[in-house]
C-alpha cells in the first residue's frame, strides 16, 4: 500500500511523486482494488472502544464493464479515500455504489460520493435506503435488493445475502460469484490499521491481529450471536475465496480459521480452557487475593491464566478476554452496598452482550457489609447456561489463615472444573 503510488495496471503499487493525488491503494484481484484508509488518530471506536492501533475502513473499487464501489469510508478519511477511487477509476465515471452498511463509519462519505458522480446508481437494502434519508443523503437512483437478487456489472455478477443485525438491521453482505468474493460488511472484520498488509496471509495473524480481531468481534457484533450464525449457514453455501471485510485484513487463505472462529464467537463457546481473573480493589487487598489465586492456581498446573484489574483495563479488553476462556474468577470489594461500578459495568456489558456457557468463581471483599457477594451471584446467575462453582468465599478487610484456606481450596476446585471440562 504505497503512500503516493501512481496507477499501473501490472503492479500493486508503484510511486510516482509526480502524480498530483495522493493516493493508497492496493490490489485484491486484478480488477478489484482496496480503496479504504486507515485512522490511526481516532482514540476510541464508536467513541468508546480505545483502538490503539488505529482502525481501517474498507472500501473496495470493482473495474468491470461497470464500475463498482463497494461501501464508502468514515467523514475522518474521506479526503484519502475520495482520492482512492478517483485514482483507480482513472477516468472513468462511478457507475455503482453497494451500500451494505450504514452505520456513519462506512457510510459518511456517501454524500461526497453522490456529489462527485452524480449520476452513480445506488444499490442497498430497503432498510438501507431508510437510514441513508435519515442521514441526510438523498440519491437520485437507487436500486433496492433483497435476499438472493444477482445484478450483473459484466464480467462479474454479484448476488445479496442480507444480514440483519450483523451488525446493523439494514446491513447485508455482497457475494460476487465470478471471482468467489464476499463482501462481508462489519463481518470478519477487525480493530487496528493496516500499516500497508492488506492480506490475513501477509503477517502473522494469531501474533498481530488475533487479539484485536476478537475485541472487535465481541464488543462489536458480540451481542448479535445468533444473528452471525444465520449469516455463517448461509455463507457455509457459497463457494468463497476471499472475504473483504469493512474493517482490518482481507482474507484470501485459510478462510476456514477465521470462519471457525467466528463460529465459536458468536455460538458463545470458549476458545481456551483457562481462567480470567479480574479484580476490583481499592486498597490493594482484593488485589492480593486475586495474585494469590493466580499464583495457586499455576502451582497447580493451571497456567492459562490472566489477571486483569478492572480499575486499569477498559471493559472492551475485558470483554474479549470472558468471551476466549472457558472460566471467570471475580473478585470485588463492596461499595456503596454493592460490586464495585468498574466490576458491576463489566457485569452489565457481559448481559448485554449475552455471554453465556461460561463457568465463574466468585471472592468479595468487605469490612463491615460485605454486600458485593450476592450481587455477583445474583448478576452471573443470570447468565445463560453459567455455573456458579462456589458459595461466595467473603474476605473480610484483608485474607487470614481461614479466607487463604479458601482461596487455596477454590483454586482446587476451579481446577478441578477445567480440567473436568
Ligand atoms: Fe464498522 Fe457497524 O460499522
Amino acid at each position: 500500500m504505497d503512500f503516493g503510488a501512481s496507477f499501473d495496471e501490472e503492479s500493486d503499487n508503484q510511486c510516482d511523486k509526480e502524480e498530483e493525488q495522493m493516493h493508497c491503494v492496493r490490489k485484491v484481484t486484478d480488477d478489484l482494488y482496496w480503496v479504504g484508509a486507515n485512522d490511526k488518530r481516532l482514540a476510541l471506536f464508536e467513541n468508546i472502544h480505545p483502538i490503539p492501533r488505529g482502525t481501517s475502513y474498507n472500501a473496495y473499487l470493482l473495474l468491470d464493464e461497470q464500475t463498482v464501489l463497494f461501501d464508502t469510508a468514515d467523514w475522518s478519511v474521506c479526503r484519502q479515500f475520495l482520492d482512492n477511487v478517483e485514482y483507480v477509476l482513472n477516468g472513468r465515471t462511478l457507475d455503482y455504489l453497494v451500500i451494505n452498511h450504514m452505520e456513519p463509519d462506512h457510510g459518511a462519505s456517501i454524500e461526497e460520493i453522490l456529489l462527485r458522480y452524480p449520476d452513480v446508481k445506488v444499490i442497498c437494502s430497503v432498510k438501507a435506503e431508510v437510514f441513508m434519508k435519515q442521514f441526510g443523503f438523498d440519491a437520485s437512483f437507487v436500486e433496492t435488493v433483497k435476499e438472493g437478487d444477482v445484478k450483473s456489472f459484466g464480467k462479474h455478477q454479484v448476488t445479496f445475502v442480507m444480514a440483519p443485525m450483523v451488525h446493523w438491521p439494514e446491513a447485508m453482505v455482497t457475494f460476487d460469484t465470478t471471482a468467489g468474493i464476499l463482501f462481508s460488511a462489519d463481518a470478519f472484520g477487525s480493530f487496528g490499521s493496516l500499516d500497508g498488509k492488506l492480506f490475513a496471509d501477509e503477517v502473522d495473524f494469531d501474533r498481530d491481529w488475533l487479539d484485536d480481531a476478537r475485541r472487535y468481534y465481541t464488543n462489536i457484533v458480540g451481542k448479535y450471536g445468533p444473528q452471525v450464525q444465520n449469516l455463517l449457514k448461509k455463507a457455509a453455501g457459497l463457494d468463497i475465496k476471499y472475504i473483504c471485510p469493512l474493517h482490518g485484513p482481507v482474507w484470501r487463505e485459510n478462510l476456514g480459521y477465521f470462519i471457525d472462529k467466528y463460529d465459536k464467537w458468536s455460538r458463545y463457546e470458549p476458545e481456551e480452557k483457562g481462567v480470567l481473573i479480574a479484580y476490583a480493589s481499592m486498597y490493594g487487598n482484593t488485589e492480593c487475593a486475586a495474585n494469590i489465586l493466580a499464583a495457586k492456581l499455576c502451582e497447580k498446573g493451571l497456567t492459562n491464566v490472566a489477571l486483569y484489574d478492572v480499575s486499569n483495563t477498559h471493559v472492551s479488553y475485558l470483554i474479549a478476554e470472558v468471551f476466549k476462556y472457558s472460566h471467570m474468577a471475580l473478585l470485588s470489594v463492596t461499595y456503596n452496598l454493592g460490586v464495585f461500578p468498574v466490576m458491576a459495568n463489566f457485569l452489565e456489558d457481559m448481559a448485554a452482550l449475552n455471554l453465556q456457557n461460561r463457568t465463574a468463581a466468585v471472592v468479595c471483599n468487605g469490612s463491615w457489609a460485605p454486600q458485593a457477594g450476592p450481587k455477583l451471584v445474583e448478576a452471573v446467575g443470570k447468565m445463560k447456561n453459567t455455573t456458579i462453582l462456589n458459595d461466595v468465599l467473603t474476605i473480610t478487610s484483608s485474607l487470614n489463615g481461614d479466607t487463604c484456606a479458601q482461596l487455596e481450596q477454590l483454586a482446587d476446585v476451579i481446577c478441578e472444573s477445567v480440567k473436568g471440562e
